[in-house]
């Protein structure tokens, strides 16, 4: 279908995350995959379409290994697309990655009462690696009239760079965090310059109703944006974005799971692993170290569940992944100390010289430990005080091909929307997510089977390939509608 809607069309990705790491270690050089839920979703997108992704060349092998366009063919072992690495100086990140995007626009996004911070000299850089990234699409182009898909905070400037550079690509750029009310967004000093910035964007895509249309509010009240309610769409200059609602997904079947044992041994090997008896439960968290994702909320609402319910000491473990990040920024730096002080403190609480009610493991996994995890657990906690989908969610539900398992999800993420068959908890009420876990340990299989399958045959339907055939077919849709506008032009 889409090979028939957009015939030839060249596809370029880009973003600040790339979707494969080379890092040195040792004497030899691995391959890492971020934890990113953009790159989950779209790296399956990538390996189905082709074409060219464009990102921050972040790991400190990546430039062993590319071409002299900095290019890489991807992925390592049966390359589909090209990635190109774009390198950015100490000075650029600080500015751009960890400033602006990670200290301002982060915080200002999501409510979780966490003071953003906007500094002149974060805009500036932010502007220019903005551009930077314009340069590199622009050389990248082969073509005049490419799709670009242009994802997330990082980038909110170059959809008009690039309508500036390339008027006839198609520019659909992707949002990937909560887009806060009018109010909030109003706090942003650079407000008008940067919705000016993704206004140049042929449709800008949402996870969400509701940030739609906080998004078209702000475009009303801070570009001047005449507001089209019938097309869902905002016009300012002599262009026009469509705004759309986009439910973000995951590939399936997921590729985490290929080659994943039956769950039985997954179960058992993970046991093992932590060195936990074969018939112990076990419950899994697995984050980015994000202050957003309310995993100290977690944590206390296991504590709260295991002082309400001692008949579950000695037969319940919690374990708790989180991967490290944004680790230049003093608040994310503090989260790793403050978490082992917490876990500390709920197995001195709790624990025996041979039960710790808690684990943690700080360091990254790979999408194979990560599916093994999840098919290991009884139950995975997602928590996060605010989120623009959350695709642990979903990857919990499509690792669980035994259809059992149960999901405890916050109501302040993107997926509460379609996941209405996990235990929906409000993570600021201890006692709720307490009784959650408790809920989530007694479920009867059925109960399980009956949820999971419900979610499971969501997830299948509405995966990523059908949220980029959605993109994609609106972006062919403007792309004819342009073509016969150019052809009465040529004729008149
Ligand atoms: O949630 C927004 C987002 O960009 C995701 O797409 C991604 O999972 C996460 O932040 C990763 O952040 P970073 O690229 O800073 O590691």
């Amino acid at each position: 279908m889409l090979a028939s809607a957009l015939p030839g069309a060249e596809i370029i990705v880009v973003s600040n995350r790339q979707p494969y790491v080379h890092k040195r270690r040792g004497g030899s050089i691995i391959l890492q995959r971020p934890a990113s839920g953009l790159v989950a979703a779209i790296e399956p997108v990538m390996r189905a379409c082709g074409g060219t992704w464009i990102a921050h060349g972040s790991g400190n092998a990546d430039h062993d290994v590319v071409d002299d366009a900095d290019r890489i063919e991807v992925p390592p072992a049966a390359p589909t697309y090209s990635l190109r690495r774009v390198w950015l100086s100490q000075e650029e990140q600080d500015g751009y990655y960890y400033g602006l995007a990670n200290e301002g626009l982060w915080p200002l996004c999501h409510i979780v009462f966490v003071r953003p911070t906007f500094r002149d000299s974060d805009w500036k850089q932010y502007r220019a690696v903005n551009a930077r990234f314009a340069a590199a699409v622009v050389q990248e182009a082969k073509s005049k009239d490419p799709i670009i898909l242009v994802q997330d905070y990082h980038l909110a400037l170059l959809p008009q760079m690039l309508r500036d550079r390339l008027p006839d690509a198609t520019i659909i750029t992707f949002w990937h965090i909560p887009w806060p009310s009018p109010d909030t967004f109003g706090l942003f000093p650079w407000r008008a310059e940067l919705l000016r910035g993704l206004l140049g964007s042929s449709v800008i895509g949402f996870h969400t109703q509701s940030y739609c249309n906080n998004f078209v509010a702000a475009a009303g009240k801070f570009a001047e944006g005449r507001i089209d309610r019938e097309r869902a769409s905002v016009a300012v200059a002599d262009g026009q974005t469509l705004v759309r609602a986009y439910p973000i997904s995951i590939g399936w079947p997921p590729a985490g799971l290929a080659g994943q044992p039956p769950i039985a041994n997954c179960r058992a090997s993970v046991r093992a692993r932590l060195g936990l008896r074969p018939a112990m439960r076990l419950g899994i968290g697995i984050e980015r170290l994000d202050y957003t994702k309310g995993i100290f909320d977690c944590l206390r609402a296991v504590e709260k569940f295991l002082s309400q319910n001692p008949e579950w000491l000695g037969r319940v473990v919690f374990l708790q992944v989180a991967a490290s990040t944004r680790k230049q920024i003093a608040i994310y730096r503090n989260l790793e100390q403050e978490l082992l002080d917490v876990v500390r403190e709920i197995n001195g609480r709790f624990g025996t010289a041979n039960y710790q009610p808690i684990r943690l493991v700080v360091r990254h996994c790979e999408p194979d430990e990560v599916f093994e995890f999840m098919r290991a657990a009884d139950f995975c906690m997602v928590s996060s005080l605010h989120d623009g989908m959350n695709l642990v969610a979903k990857e919990f539900v499509a690792a669980r091909d035994d259809e059992l398992g149960v999901l405890i999800l916050s109501e302040f993420t993107g997926a509460a929307e379609e996941l209405s068959d996990a235990l929906i908890v409000n993570p600021y009420h201890e006692r709720a997510v307490a009784d959650a876990v408790n809920r989530a340990l007694l479920m009867p299989e059925p109960e399980q089977r009956e949820r999971m399958q419900r979610m499971r045959a969501l997830v299948r339907s509405r995966n990523i390939y059908r949220w980029a055939g959605q993109v994609l077919l609106d972006a062919a849709e403007l792309r004819d509608r342009q073509g016969i506008r150019s052809a009465d032009f040529a004729r008149n």
